[in-house]
C-alpha cells in the first residue's frame, strides 16, 4: 500500500473519497489504527486530557508533543502522521512557530503539523509551509481556546460567527493550508465551507458533508463511560472489555489458577536443585 500523502488527501476531496483520520498517541495504537485502514493519524493535543488526564489541552508542551509524534511514526506505516502544535508553540512569535513545526518534523518524524486558529494565523501558516513543512488548520470549537469561548461550546451557530469561520477558512487556504480540521459547527456551515475550499475539510461534529471525518480514539472506542458528548459514537466498548479482561486475571492470580503450566517454564531433565551450603 502507498504511503498516504497530502498530495493523496487533495486528490480524494476531487473524487469524492472520504478522509478517515483518527487519533493516535503511541506505537502500538498506530500500528493498528494504520492496519485497520486510517489515511491520516493524529498526534493530537487531546493527549492532554486522555493521556495525562488534565482538564484541557493546555499543559501539554512541545517536548512532549515530540514524544509522542516519534512514537506514533514508528507505528505507522501507510498513514500519513500530523502532529499538533501545543499551546504556546506558535502563538508568541512567527519564528517559534516554523521552529516548534520543524521539531515535529524533525525530531517526531511527522509528515505535517495542525495548529488552531483563523486568519490572524494566515502568516504563520505561510511561513511554515514556506519552511516545507505542511500545514493543516483547525476552526470552530478550537480547544486551546476554551478560556476565550467560555468553554467547550459549539461555534459559528450565529450568523456574523459563521460568517468569520467562512472567511477564516478562505484566509487559510489562501495562505497555504493543504486542509482544515472544522471542529463543533453546524453542518450548514461546515457544508458551506466544503464548498467554498479546494482543499479538504475534516470534521468532528461537524456533519457528515465534510471533506473526510477525525475522533479521538478513545472515543470512538469506548474507554470512558462518562465522556459522552453528541458528536461521539462509540464502535466498540473497550471500557467493559478492559475491565472484563483484567478483571479475569484479577481472579485468577487471586485463585492461585494463574499461571499454570502452560504458562510457565520447565527446567532440562534430571537436574538436581540442591542449595549452596
Ligand atoms: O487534539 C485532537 O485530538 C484534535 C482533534 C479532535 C481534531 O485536535
Ligand atoms: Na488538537
Amino acid at each position: 500500500k502507498d504511503k498516504v500523502t497530502i498530495h493523496t488527501l487533495k486528490r480524494f476531496k476531487q473524487i469524492g473519497q472520504k478522509i478517515c483520520m483518527v487519533t493516535a498517541y503511541d506505537a502500538t495504537f498506530a500500528h493498528i489504527l494504520d492496519q485497520a485502514g486510517a489515511d491520516v493519524l493524529l498526534v493530537g493535543d487531546s493527549l492532554g486530557m486522555v493521556v495525562q488526564g488534565h482538564d484541557s489541552t493546555l499543559p501539554v508542551t512541545m517536548d512532549q508533543m515530540v514524544y509522542h509524534c516519534a512514537a506514533v511514526t514508528r507505528g505507522a506505516r501507510r498513514a500519513h502522521v500530523v502532529g499538533d502544535l501545543p499551546f504556546m508553540s506558535y502563538q508568541v512569535s512567527t519564528q517559534e512557530a516554523v521552529r516548534n513545526a520543524g521539531r515535529l518534523v524533525s525530531e517526531g518524524g511527522v509528515g505535517s503539523i495542525k495548529l488552531e486558529g483563523g486568519a490572524e494565523f494566515a502568516e504563520t501558516v505561510r511561513a511554515i509551509t514556506r519552511a516545507s513543512i505542511p500545514v493543516m488548520g483547525h476552526l470552530g470549537l478550537t480547544p486551546q481556546s476554551v478560556h476565550k469561548m467560555g468553554g467547550y461550546v459549539v461555534q459559528g451557530r450565529d450568523e456574523e460567527q459563521a460568517r468569520r469561520i467562512l472567511d477564516d477558512a478562505l484566509a487559510l487556504e489562501q495562505a497555504g493550508a493543504y486542509a482544515l480540521v472544522l471542529e463543533g459547527v453546524p453542518m450548514d456551515l461546515a457544508r458551506a465551507v466544503t464548498q467554498s475550499l479546494t482543499i479538504p475539510t475534516i470534521g468532528i461534529g461537524a456533519g457528515v458533508d465534510c471533506d473526510g471525518q477525525v475522533l479521538v480514539c478513545y472515543d470512538l472506542l469506548g474507554m470512558n463511560p462518562d465522556f459522552k458528548p453528541k458528536f461521539v459514537k462509540r464502535y466498540a466498548n473497550l471500557h467493559g472489555s478492559i475491565t472484563e479482561a483484567a478483571g479475569a486475571y484479577f481472579a485468577e492470580v487471586r485463585q492461585g489458577t494463574f499461571p499454570d503450566e502452560d504458562h510457565s517454564f520447565k527446567a532440562n531433565k534430571n537436574i538436581r536443585l540442591v542449595a549452596n551450603s
